[in-house]
């Protein structure tokens, strides 16, 4: 009797372990370390600073996972990036997180995967019209906009100041689908006061195509500002804010105020806290910026990554969101905060995202 009690209770301690062994667990026994496998990242540039430190999270969170990483950077190069996804499905990769370049344009390469039984996690930009996608990960990319929307109310005080006020914009890459939402939420928040004249484009381009910038270039939105300069702010019109999508785009129109405008400097909007724009919020050449604090993200996709390959339940936060053109795909979104001069210590170097000297 007393034996038998032994062996079962022996066989109950062994499946257990085996169960954390290969992260059957929660999601945090997954996290500390019980996965196996190979994950392929692929990242859309080194160029821009946040996409190094989402492959630098994503790989040093996997590896401590337990898992093995191919980590892939494509030069913002479509033609690269397919080839690398290619080459990740060969090698038996047993996930893909992808951060797209042109969500478009990887409709072949993900069907590949598909057929190889390999699911997909699209990385803070949607791949679309691909049913390979399994899930999105990504920060609330409308709430992104409205953000920026709400501080230009504030920093201007539309409510009650008589205006109006010489407004221009300037949002990301029209294959990027967060495009379509940093800018469809900022313009939400701002409209009614474009209507009622109290914000005024002088330039006239207010069309999500007239004020897109190809690759989320600094160069493309600098000469983009440049012509607005020399063309509607030459003869001493004050312009007084610039909606800009993300930290990229604000550099470039950072670039060209100083070199070519001499009125009051105007509020203007960012994301991402990139070193160079906490930089210039520092110095007061740019009013805020958004902060996506890339831990947050690697941590979730990494711990997707875990249930996914546990058989588990995929924690996912918003199902009505994210259609990619194939139906809606199962997103979790983290929260993006506000940044600005006011706040920067606390949320960047408090946190341990910056140290002081990065910022000096
Ligand atoms: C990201 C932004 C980034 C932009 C340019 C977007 O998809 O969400 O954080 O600034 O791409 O790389």
């Amino acid at each position: 009797m007393k034996k038998k009690i032994l062996s079962a209770l022996l066989s109950i301690a062994m499946v257990a372990s085996l169960l954390v062994g290969c992260g059957g667990g929660d999601a945090a026994s997954t996290s500390a370390g019980g996965g196996e496998g190979l994950v392929g990242v692929a990242m859309p540039t080194k160029d821009l600073q946040r996409w190094n430190q989402d492959g630098a999270n994503m790989k040093s969170e996997l590896e401590a996972a337990g898992y093995s990483v191919d980590l892939q950077y494509a030069s913002n190069d479509v033609a690269t990036q397919v080839s690398q996804i290619e080459n990740m499905i060969s090698s038996g990769v047993d996930v893909l997180v992808v951060a797209s370049i042109d969500g478009s344009s990887l409709g072949t390469v993900m069907s590949q995967a598909k057929e190889a039984g390999i699911p997909v996690i699209a990385y803070d930009r949607l791949i679309m019209d691909s049913d390979a996608v399994s899930y999105y990960a990504t920060f609330d990319n409308y709430m992104v906009g409205t953000k920026q929307g709400q501080y230009i109310v504030e920093a201007l005080d539309l409510e009650n100041a008589a205006g109006p006020f010489n407004l221009e914009l300037f949002t990301g890459d029209p294959g990027d689908n967060n495009a379509n939402f940093f800018f469809g939420g900022a313009i939400d928040v701002l409209q009614p006061y474009i209507d009622s004249g109290k914000l005024v484009i002088q330039s006239g381009q207010k069309e999500f195509a007239d004020v897109a910038t190809a690759n989320w270039s600094s160069e493309e939105a600098q000469k983009r500002m440049e012509n607005i300069l020399s063309s509607y702010y030459a003869g001493g019109t004050q312009l007084d804010v610039v909606m800009c999508s993300n930290d990229s785009t604000a550099l470039g129109v950072t670039n060209a105020l100083e070199a070519n405008y001499t009125g009051k400097y105007p509020v203007i909007t960012g994301q991402d806290c990139d070193i160079a724009n906490v930089k210039n919020m520092i110095a007061g050449k740019q009013s805020m910026s958004i902060f996506k604090d890339t831990r947050t993200l690697a941590s979730q996709v990494v711990k997707m990554v875990g249930q996914i390959l546990a058989g588990e339940e995929v924690e996912v936060n918003d199902t009505t969101t994210y259609d990619n053109g194939t139906g809606v795909i199962p997103s979790y979104l983290c929260e993006p905060v506000f940044a600005d001069v006011n706040n920067y210590k606390e949320l960047l170097i408090d946190s341990g995202y910056y140290k002081e000297e990065d910022l000096q």
